[in-house]
Formats: structure tokens, sequence, C-alpha cells
């Protein structure tokens, strides 16, 4: 179906005047310059060429493969099971990435992050859930092994030859973390009796710090080992997980639901307290000029928060006050039990209130927002997007882009602007925004996450959209301000983690839960990437071509 979206929407801001430069750090680049108008375009008939470069819009598809626009190619990088080394395979469901570079002077070697969110049982573990209604009580600790081992994340080094992005396998910084290494809490009390606990998961989206680690984030952790409910008492209960990983292991569920910090080089981990306890999407940071630090992180569930912690000493996650937003009156509130005598009623002390921020955010009179994804600070302006993807309870299918202006352009202000940049829905082409990324031009690159259950089906309002996938914003040129699909994901997937390599020319991108909807494992409904086991596998790819050079060069075309 085609549909009329060809109208200009709105633009993503050109330069504003005494806003302050994002850190470089802070363009999913990752590239050591800021984006500059003039990169690499000396010459008068590239920019007259730039200025006809038009982007082939790619038509919605149901077919089950990764379909890219024209001058744009792809290669597999590492999938699911792929061996890193002698003793580590790849994890499941691969979401984030982040691309570190070992020299940086040399954009082609380095470390790759990533996510593993969760599991399938009928791939990893053997079992099919649907044939059961309590699965625990149907399968050996062995499977549970297996399932624990392949969430979490994994560092390996890839290195680009002759265009080809390899893994090195066995490099001794090649590792994996996964819901049974040992990670320790970033904080001066112990919780539910230990400061150290046992593994990360539900790891979807993430982050980088100034410092050069990674950040890991922990969503939907209620599906692995439950959640603590307190009724109007305060009387506390456990609600069950989907896995039921705590009838074989008895980890609590207040372990997890936390941002977490990996060094890359030494795998060591942290959980950082401070930032709260709910399902992490990301945590976007920015540096202030006095090496305090911020990080914007939202709560992907219905109708929940989204959250800024200001640290109060240099590069510190522990030290400072989580807030959240009133995007209403354009205020961050203070997550304080010493300070708002509404949370010292409630809660026993600060730790309290940190593992239960969702309750405290509501008291506060934090606004309720529809599951706010991903964030990125856009390197041009300053101004902070935030996806918020869909709220069906709330009648709103289709999603939006929210951008928020800190006052001033400070990103330690107490006080911002919020509104709707863009809004999902037939017109604008995209339906469920997700992931962002922005590249060192400043366009804006958005994936889909509609869920595999309602897409491609006649009863549900996604049907137009087809296939989840990837869309870039540009932001200078021909079709600034347009919607423009140029990625197709393959069947049940969605697109995610994208990330550009630090000179800009590749793109990672994470093709996740390929084939979700089988039923029966020889009748796979989806078999990319069509390698010899004919089933279905999640996998990092690399995208470059000409599109992706262009598109880095298009700010020369700023007015
Ligand atoms: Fe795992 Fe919010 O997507
Ligand atoms: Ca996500
Ligand atoms: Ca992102
Ligand atoms: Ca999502």
């Amino acid at each position: 179906m085609e549909y009329n979206r060809r109208k200009f929407i709105s633009f993503l801001g050109k330069a504003g005047i005494g806003l302050a430069i994002v850190p470089p750090f802070l363009t999913s680049c990752g590239n050591t310059t800021t984006p500059s108008k003039n990169k690499g375009v000396t010459d008068a008939g590239y920019l007259e060429k730039l200025k006809n470069f038009e982007l082939k819009d790619l038509l919605a598809s149901d077919k089950d493969d990764l379909l890219l626009t024209e001058g744009l190619n792809y290669h597999p990088v590492v999938k699911w099971g792929d061996a890193i080394s002698d003793n580590d395979t790849f994890g499941f469901n691969n979401d984030f990435t982040c691309f570190i570079p070992l020299d940086e002077n040399n954009p082609k070697d380095g470390l790759l992050w990533v996510n593993h969110e969760y599991i399938n049982p009928l791939f990893v573990s053997d079992f099919n859930y649907r044939d059961y209604d309590n699965p625990a009580e149907h399968r050996t600790i062995d499977q549970v092994d297996k399932e624990m081992y392949n969430v979490g994340g994994t560092i390996v080094r890839v290195r680009e030859e002759n265009g080809q992005w390899k893994v090195v396998k066995n490099d001794p910084l090649n590792r994996r973390i996964t819901a049974q290494t040992d990670i320790k809490l970033n904080w001066d009390s112990p919780i539910k009796g230990t400061s150290t606990v046992k593994g990360t998961l539900a790891n979807c989206s993430g982050g980088i710090t100034p410092w050069k680690t990674f950040i890991t984030c922990e969503e939907n952790y209620d599906g692995f080992f439950g959640e603590t409910k307190y009724d109007e008492n305060n009387k506390a209960t456990h609600r069950p997980s989907r896995y039921g990983w705590e009838k074989f292991y008895e980890y609590p569920p207040e372990h997890y639901g936390w941002v977490v910090e990996i060094d890359p080089r030494t795998g060591a981990a942290q959980k950082h307290i401070a930032l709260g306890r709910f399902a992490h999407e990301c945590c976007t940071l920015y540096e202030l000029e006095d090496k305090r630090v911020v990080a914007y992180t939202g709560d992907d569930k219905n109708s929940e928060h989204l959250y800024k912690f200001i640290s109060s000493k240099p590069g510190s996650l522990k030290e400072g006050t989580l807030y959240v937003a009133d995007t209403e009156n354009g205020k961050w509130l203070s997550l304080d039990w010493e300070n708002q005598p509404v949370l010292k009623e409630k809660f026993k002390d600060q730790t309290e209130v940190l593992i239960r921020a969702r309750e405290a955010a509501k008291l506060l009179g934090a606004t309720e927002l529809n599951r706010p994804e991903d964030i990125e600070i856009d390197p041009v302006t300053g101004h902070i997007f935030l996806t918020l993807t869909n709220n069906k309870d709330k009648g709103d299918f289709h999603g939006s882009i929210m951008k928020i202006e800190e006052t001033n352009g400070a990103f330690d202000a107490l006080t911002f602007k919020a509104s709707t940049y863009i809004a999902g829905g037939e017109e604008n082409g995209f339906s469920c925004p997700d992931n962002l990324a922005f590249d060192m031009a400043g366009n804006l690159w958005i994936t889909s996450d509609m869920s595999g259950s309602s897409m491609n089906r006649k009863d549900k309002p996604y049907m137009p959209f087809k296939n989840n996938s990837l869309f870039v914003i540009p932001r200078y040129g021909k079709d600034a301000g347009k919607v423009i699909r140029v990625a197709s994901a393959p069947k049940d997937a969605e697109l995610t983690g994208p990330w550009f390599s630090p000179d800009g020319k590749t793109l990672f991108l994470s093709v996740q839960h390929p084939g979700e909807q089988t039923k029966d494992i020889k009748n796979p409904t989806s078999t990319w990437p069509f390698d010899k086991d004919n089933i279905p596998k999640s996998a990092v790819v690399a995208i470059q071509g000409e599109v992706i050079e262009k598109m880095n060069k298009l700010r020369a075309l700023e007015a």
C-alpha cells in the first residue's frame, strides 16, 4: 500500500546560538571530531552533486530478508552461536551495539559490545513454552543454564579487512558476560544482603561513558526472576516470572533492573544503583565542563517515566541526584529521600527509593509517558530526543519522538521544554519508533519495533507498515525533514542497536529475533541469515555503501 507522506515534516533544527557543542563521544559514531560543516567536501563539483542527491525510499515489505535501499550493502559480522573463542559463543537476541577502537587512530579495529536481551527457549534450550502452563516444572537446570548463558552481553574484537568486518576469534579481550557473571553494586549499602550479585539480563539498549566504557541496560528484568510487589499496606509478595529461573536459582528480583557499566578491557562490571531501578531501555550520558556527568534514562513500560541523574562529583555515577520528568510543567523532580517528605513517609531510606523508583516517581507526580525507549542528544543543537514507542492501553498505537530542550541548553538544568518532534502513523510512514542514532552530519536514524505478534496482520493497525524497518530523517539537502525507509527486516525481526564506526563509514546494526513467531522449529517463519542450519538467527551486520558516505557529507549543504 502506498500512502501520501512525501511532504516535509519538521526540520531537526540548525545549530543554535550559545548552545553547548556536544562532546565528540556523544555523536553516536563515537567519532573523534564534532560533526563539521565541510568535513571531506572541498570540491565544488561534489557539492553540486550532493545538492541533487536523493535517497531511494524502500517500499514496505513483508519479505523474509534484510532489504536495503539502493546504494547500501551489508555483510553479517557475528551471529547467534558463533564461536568468539575456544570457550565462548555469541549469545541470543542481539540488541544494542557499541564499538570502541583499540587505537584512536585506527577506526577499523576495535571492541564491539553487543547486548543479548532475552532468549527463545525453542531455539536455546529445546523447550517449547507453548506446550506448558508451568514451564519451570518441565525443564532441567541444564536447560536453564543454557538460557542464562545466552543473555547478557558479548565483547568481541572485530577488524575490517578489504571492506569486510570480521571477528578476531580467540582475541584475549573476547569474553561473555552472562546471567551468572559476578557483578559489583556501585553503592554503599548491600541490596538483599549482598554487594556482589549474579549476572545481568534483559539487556536492551545502552550507551557509552565519557571515559569510554560500555553501558548496558536491564530492561524487562521481571521476565527472568519475577518482581516484588507491594500492596496498599506495603506488604511484599513475589510475582513469578515468565521464564521461571527463580525456581532454579534464588536470585532476588532487586538485583536486576539497573544500569550496568562494563570495562571493555577487563570485562569488570558494576551496577549503578544511583540511577534507579526500572525497565531501563538505555542510558545516554553527557559530560559537563567540570566533568560532572548527566545521564538520561527511560522506563520502557506503559505509562512510566523519563529520568535524569546529575552527578555531584566528576565522573561519578554514584554521588548525585536522580530526577524524574514532569514533562507537562517542564520540571525535573528529585527522587531525594532526605528532601522529599512524601518519599520519607513511604520509604525507609534512599536505597529503597531507588529500588522502588517507579512508585517514588508516581508519588512525586511525574508525567506518565508512552513507553520511553531510546534517547539521543542531537550533536548539532544539543536537544534531547526520546522515542515513545506506543501505549496501546491509552490508544497510542504508533508512538512518537519527543524533543526535550533543557533551559538555556544546560544539561544540568532543572527545568526544560518538552514537545513532540514527530508522530508515528501512516502519514509519516513509520510506527513504534525504538532506537535512535545520529550520524556525523546530524541525520537522525530510527528503527521501529512493532511486535512480532501484531505485524502483517489484517486485524491490527500495523498492516500498512509491513516488516520492521530502519528509517532516516536527513537534516540537509533535498530530502531534509522526510522520513525515508532505508532497510526492511526479515520476518518477525526488529532492527536494533544502530551504531556508526568511528570513521562514520559503517553502520553496525542488530537484526533481532527473526522467526520469533515460529511454533515448530522444523518449519520456522524465517530462515534469515540463510546459513546451513536453516533456522533463524539473530546477527549483527555491517552496513556500508555510498549512501552512508553521502549522508555524512550532507552538512556541507548547511545554509
Ligand atoms: Fe527492549 Fe524497549 O525495547
Ligand atoms: Ca529497544
Ligand atoms: Ca541509540
Ligand atoms: Ca522495543
